[in-house]
């Protein structure tokens, strides 16, 4: 990965570098790799996961019933621009947001509101992190109401190795309604791209789940496959990258 405009380090963390939207990733410490896309980190969390998976778009519908599985929380660019469409809808109904993360350090620093990589962020933005309070020893917890309905957002985030974990339900039997699918790359993290992790997810998703990724590699097709799941390549939305991956489950899964 290129290391252009680097920071100061921080010494656990990693070390901030700025991505062309001029929001902020960080380089993991030990192998290197960046937390998100140096084409844009904020950007590829809107484009990506909210409006590639059609949320942004549903919640212009009316209200709705949301549960996202928040796979891999990292620096909780993905959880809060899910948290930023759902207050700019004018009338989204309940979200649920169940964020994994292996890294404490990396969960406390975010509800801090004082991270490195939160520098550049809007009030507003940081605003749901502020709201984070630790729970348990392993979940934190955040309740927003929304700027003008009457909805809203909780947000959990459970502090544990999601590969060897019980995945937290989602809010109603249903399922989850969404999944953001990014771990570090299939190379670096293996356990959370092989067709056990997604049986597992899988096993928590509604029918209609929308799953999310960046990686269309063909180890993670075949094992969203034999998972139960019907994936189906769309077109990235950012330079470096032409396709980014949506799966469903399959209707013939049980
Ligand atoms: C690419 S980053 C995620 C970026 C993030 N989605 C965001 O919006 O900022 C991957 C994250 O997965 C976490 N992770 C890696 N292995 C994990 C595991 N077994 N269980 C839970 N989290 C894990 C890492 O600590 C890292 O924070």
């Amino acid at each position: 990965m290129k290391t252009i405009n680097a920071q100061a380090p921080s010494k656990s963390l990693g070390t901030p570098v700025s991505t062309a939207d001029g929001s902020l990733t960080m380089i993991h410490p030990e192998h290197g790799e960046t937390y998100h896309t140096q084409a844009g980190a904020m950007a590829e969390a809107r484009l990506l996961y909210v409006e590639s998976s059609g949320l942004a778009a549903l919640w212009q519908e009316g209200p709705q019933r949301i549960a996202v599985l928040d796979v891999g929380l990292g620096l909780g660019l993905n959880a809060v621009a899910t948290l930023t469409a759902w207050n700019e809808a004018s009338n989204p109904g309940p979200l649920v947001i169940h964020s994994l993360e292996i890294n404490r350090e990396l969960v406390a620093a975010l509800a801090s509101g004082a991270a490195p990589w939160q520098e550049r962020w809007p009030a507003g933005i940081t605003h749901f992190c502020l709201q984070l309070r630790l729970e348990s020893p392993q979940l934190y917890s955040a309740k927003v109401a929304h700027q003008s309905a009457e909805a809203t957002a909780t947000w959990h985030i459970h502090i544990h190795d999601a590969a060897t974990t019980e995945i937290p339900p989602a809010p109603d039997l249903s399922g989850y309604t969404h999944v953001w699918q990014d771990p570090f790359s299939p190379e670096k993290n293996p356990p959370l791209w092989q067709a056990a992790w997604f049986s597992r997810v899988r096993a928590t998703a509604a029918s209609s789940c929308v799953l999310m990724t960046y990686s269309v590699a063909g180890p993670v097709r075949r094992a969203l496959a034999a998972a139960g799941w019907s994936w189906k390549k769309i077109p990235a939305l950012l330079p470096g990258k032409r396709e980014w991956l949506t799966a469903t489950p399959s209707a013939a899964a049980t």
